[in-house]
Parts: C-alpha cells; structure tokens; sequence
C-alpha cells in the first residue's frame, strides 16, 4: 500500500462540484435579473401582483447574495477541500468509513439546508441581517453543517500520512475556526415565539421569528465584525488557499517563497478582525473605533499583498505559461484582481473617500471587482484543474475555456467600471449643493442619471453568466465524453489536448 500511489476518494469532492456549478447559474441568473431590474424598475412588477411578490427586487437581493456566497462559494471551498484535503495529507477518504461518511451527511444536509433558505428567502422570511438572514432554525442547521465539516477536516488531518501541514490546509482550518466564530457570536437571537406581548398574549411571532440578541449600535458593530470577516473568512482566505494548491500544480512551479505565504497568513488572520469598522464610518459607532478600522484596513493591504505577489511570482520565468494555457491565465489574473480590489478596499476605508463613496455603488463596484475577478475566477481555474483528475478525462475543450476566458474578463471590466462611474456620479450628486446650502439634486435625479450605467452593469453581468454557462458545459463534456486520460499524462503545463 505504502509505495503504491494511492486511489483517491472523489465522491463527496465531486458532489460539491455539481451544487458550485449549479448554485453558480442560479446565484448569477439572479444577479443579472437583479441588475436588470435597477436598470428598468418595471420590471419589479412586469409579472403581476401574484408573482411579483417573489420576483421584486427586495425578495430577490438576498436570494443572490445568500446563493453566491453559501451557495456558490462555499460549495467550491467545499468541493476543493475534499480534494486538496486528501492530496496533500497523503491520505485517502477511502480509507475511513467514518470520514466518508461524515462528507456524505455533511453533503446532504448542506442541501437540505439550501433548500430552506431559498424557500424561506423567497416567502420573505429574514431577519434582515445583510449576509445573515437565515432564521434561527435554519441557522442550527448551518452549525451542524459547519461541525460536520470540521470533523472531515481534522478527522483526515488525524489520519494523514504526510507530517507536514501544507499551507492551504492552514488556511482551511482558519477558514473553518474563523466562520464558526463569526457565526455564531452575530446569530445569537431570541425566539419571540416563547415570550408573550404587552397584552400578556403568548408567541408574539411566528414559531421560526426571533431579534437579534445585540441592541442599536451594538448590533451594528457585532453585525459589520461579522460581515466585514465574512469577506475575509468566505472570499480571501480560502480562496488564497485554493490559489496556493492549484497555481503551484497546474504551472508545475513550487511556490515561489513559503515563508512568504506563512507570514501573510499570520498577518492577515490578525489584521483583519480589526478593520471591520470601515462600514460603519460617520455613523454612531465611537469614533476611535471607526479611525481604527481605517487604520487596520490600510495595513491591510501588506498581507494581502505579500499573498497576491507570492502568487505571481511563483510564475517567474514561466510566463510564457500565462500565453498558453487558459487555466492559468485564469488563475493570473485572479490573483491581479486580488491585489486590484485589495488595494481599491483601503482606498474606500480613508474616512474622506468613504464619504463619498458609502451607499453608492462604487461600493458594489468593489465587492464585484473581487467576487467576480477573484473569487469566481479562482474557484472555476480550482474546478478545471481538477475535472480531468477526478473524472480522469481530458477537458472538453481548451478552446471554449479561452473563449470563456476573455467573455467573463469582459464582462467584469464593465461590471466594475459602470459601477466606478455610477458611484461617484452618485456621490458627487448627493453632495452639491447651492450657495444656501440647498441640494442641487433631489434623489430621483440621481436615479434617472445612472440609468445607463445600471444598463452597462446588467450586460457585464450577463457576459460573465453566459462564460459561466460555458463553464458548465465544458466541465458536463468532459464528465461525459472527455477522452479517457491517465493522471500521469496529465503534463502540468498543457493539460488538455483539445
Ligand atoms: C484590503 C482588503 C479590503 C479592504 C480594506 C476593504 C474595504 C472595504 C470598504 C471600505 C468597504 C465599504 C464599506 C462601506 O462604506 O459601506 C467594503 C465593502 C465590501 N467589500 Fe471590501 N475591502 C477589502 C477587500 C475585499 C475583497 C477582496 C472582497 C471580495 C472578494 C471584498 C468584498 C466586500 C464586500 C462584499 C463589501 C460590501 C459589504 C456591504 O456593504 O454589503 N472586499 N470593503
Ligand atoms: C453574473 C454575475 C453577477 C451579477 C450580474 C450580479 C449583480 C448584483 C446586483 C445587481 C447586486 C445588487 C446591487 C445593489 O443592491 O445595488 C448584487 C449584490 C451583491 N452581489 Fe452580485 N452579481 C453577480 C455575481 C456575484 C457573485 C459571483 C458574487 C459572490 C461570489 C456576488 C456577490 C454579491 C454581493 C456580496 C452583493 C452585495 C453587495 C453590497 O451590499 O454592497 N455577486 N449583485
């Protein structure tokens, strides 16, 4: 056993893959209806009282969030854990009934979970909590979902074979520790169900209806701590992990400086937790801890930076790579857009820029510069990396893997631009007014001068589904009728044929 390769288990990684692709169309379809119906509000209603009460902006906004992140995000994170996780503990899940058991419950639960949330989201049940919207049952079942990960995770690393712990699983274990916390302390909520209201009438809500534990600006600094590290836990850390197995295996380059990546890793995991108050500049919160979370979001920039740099650089001498191989064009320009939006975040956080840029789109700019760049493109170059060695099958085809590339790149550029203009346009128009100190503009102004821009976002936004759909399809090819490859023919710089 010891000195043959060993077989790698890929079910539970392979069922990940499918809900990343699948919870990816539907997450994306809906931000670019989303999109649409900004760009023509008619659209909110254009389906009829009995519809639209599902289809408005309002039902749909946490629908896209909450699927793009729990849904496509996470799948992904996921999907390459149970890969990489085996890989590099030199470990098999095969191994362990208890561990492939343990993937499996936590797979089918997290469906079920997923379920809920569309269903409840859609029915306007929320707790109005931006990236925290799930009621309390649904929320138990999420930390169960969580504990189930957990386990696969140091269950393999009890198990593993390899001594050393490669540094991506360093970053699966933070991401793990750090969203357990985060997620737990922001959903603490009581059930109103079990208290009785002024009149002394039992269950002041529906049995599923609770309020948040934290009051007024308390609940606002928990809430922004929760979703500032929820980027920070959901979008950089275990993305950064992916980039550190995938970037080195696809190039066949070692990693340019691993000491590098520990001290990023260190730094970011403490930097982070104290800039959360950059989204809640000019608002109640005391201000020394507002100053303090532009500060930490500056200094930020360093650890983040040292990752995306080690990333690049570990293609030196290679670059010729970057022309010829779309999967690491992908991966490339991942990591660029990594270094874009995590110098364009600081910029956001000096407390002058933020008061233009807060509230406006700028802000949607930003967040889509790095989902849409970073994350996204990162998890398909994780997925095509792995599609030929989990079904052991060439890609489809590298051509429509180009094609996509350059559609989805597109696409993102007019994202983030349109939202660029937008939001300061937005900003500078709040702001003027007359000698008196009268607003020059009232809001409605403001509304009809972004028409255009909201027009461009929707296109972008509709490029980078269509890309994605040609992501799908590509990975579905291969699945089904790629030609049947061994890992070993698999050469690291050019691993599809067509
Ligand atoms: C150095 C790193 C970063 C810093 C300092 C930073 C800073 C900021 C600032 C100042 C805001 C605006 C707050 C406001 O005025 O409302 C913001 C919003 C946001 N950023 Fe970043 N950012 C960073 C990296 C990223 C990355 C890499 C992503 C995603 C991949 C991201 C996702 C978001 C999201 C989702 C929001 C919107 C939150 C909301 O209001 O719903 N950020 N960020
Ligand atoms: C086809 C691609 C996409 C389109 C067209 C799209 C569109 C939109 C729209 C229209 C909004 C609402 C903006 C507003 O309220 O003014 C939004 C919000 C958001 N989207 Fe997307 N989206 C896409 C993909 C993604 C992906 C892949 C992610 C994450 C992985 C993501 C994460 C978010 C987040 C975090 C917000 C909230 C931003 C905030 O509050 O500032 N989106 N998106």
């Amino acid at each position: 056993m010891e000195n043959r390769p060993l077989e790698y288990d890929y079910t539970v990684a392979k069922m990940f893959m499918l809900t990343t692709i699948v919870l990816g169309i539907v997450g994306m379809l809906v931000g670019v209806i989303l999109a649409f119906e900004l760009a023509f509000p008619s659209l909110n209603t254009v389906l009829g009282s009995g519809v639209a009460e599902y289809t408005n902006f309002s039902r749909l906004r946490p629908l896209h969030t909450d699927a793009v992140i729990f849904g496509f995000t996470l799948s992904g994170v996921f999907a390459t854990w149970y890969y990489v996780g085996q890989r590099v503990l030199k470990v098999s899940m095969a191994e362990s009934k208890f561990l492939m058991a343990v993937g499996k419950i936590h797979f089918y639960l997290y469906i079920v979970g997923v379920a809920a949330v569309v269903v409840s989201l859609l029915m306007g049940i929320t707790t109005s909590k931006e990236y925290a919207e799930f009621e309390w049952p649904i929320d138990i079942a999420i930390v169960i979902v969580w504990v189930l990960w957990g386990v696969s995770i140091f269950g393999l690393i009890g198990i593993r074979r390899e001594k050393a712990l490669y540094i991506s699983v360093w970053y699966y274990i933070a991401t793990f520790l750090g969203i357990a916390m985060l997620y737990l302390f922001n959903n603490m909520e009581v059930p109103t169900y079990f208290f009785a209201d002024g009149a002394g009438q039992a269950g002041i809500g529906a049995w599923y209806h609770s309020v948040s534990m934290y009051a007024g600006t308390n609940d606002a600094l928990v809430q922004w701590w929760y979703g500032h590290n929820a980027v920070a836990f959901g979008f950089t850390v275990p993305i950064v992990a992916m980039s550190y197995y995938f970037l080195p295996k696809e190039s066949g380059q070692a990693i340019y400086s691993y000491k590098l990546s520990l001290l990023s890793f260190w730094s970011l995991m403490f930097v982070y937790l104290w800039a959360g108050g950059h989204h809640l500049l000019f608002s109640t919160v005391p201000d020394w801890m507002q100053t303090m979370g532009s500060v930490f979001s500056i200094v930020l920039i360093l650890p983040s930076w040292g990752s995306a740099i080690n990333m690049l650089l570990t293609m030196k001498g290679e670059w010729k790579q970057v022309a010829e191989s779309p999967l690491i064009k992908f991966m490339i320009l991942a990591s660029t857009f990594y270094m874009f939006s995590t110098l364009e975040g600081p910029i956001q956080a000096i407390k002058s820029v933020n008061a233009i840029a807060h509230f406006t789109d700028w802000i949607v700019g930003h967040v889509h510069d790095g989902v849409l760049g970073w994350v996204a493109f990162m998890i398909m170059a994780s997925l095509f990396h792995m599609a030929p060695r989990v079904f052991k099958k060439e890609i489809y085809s590298k051509s429509l893997m180009n094609t996509q590339f350059w559609i989805q790149t597109l696409g993102v550029i007019l994202y983030f631009t349109s939202m660029w203009i937008a939001g300061i346009t937005q900003g500078m128009m709040w702001r003027a007014h007359d000698a008196f100190g009268n607003l020059t503009y009232s809001f409605v102004d403001t509304v009809a001068a972004l028409h255009p821009y909201f027009f461009i976002r929707g296109v972008g936004g509709a490029l980078y589904l269509i890309g994605f759909l040609m992501f799908a399809y590509n990975i579905y090819k291969t699945w089904t009728v790629g030609r049947q490859v061994e890992e070993r023919e698999l050469t690291n710089a050019t691993p599809m044929a067509a």
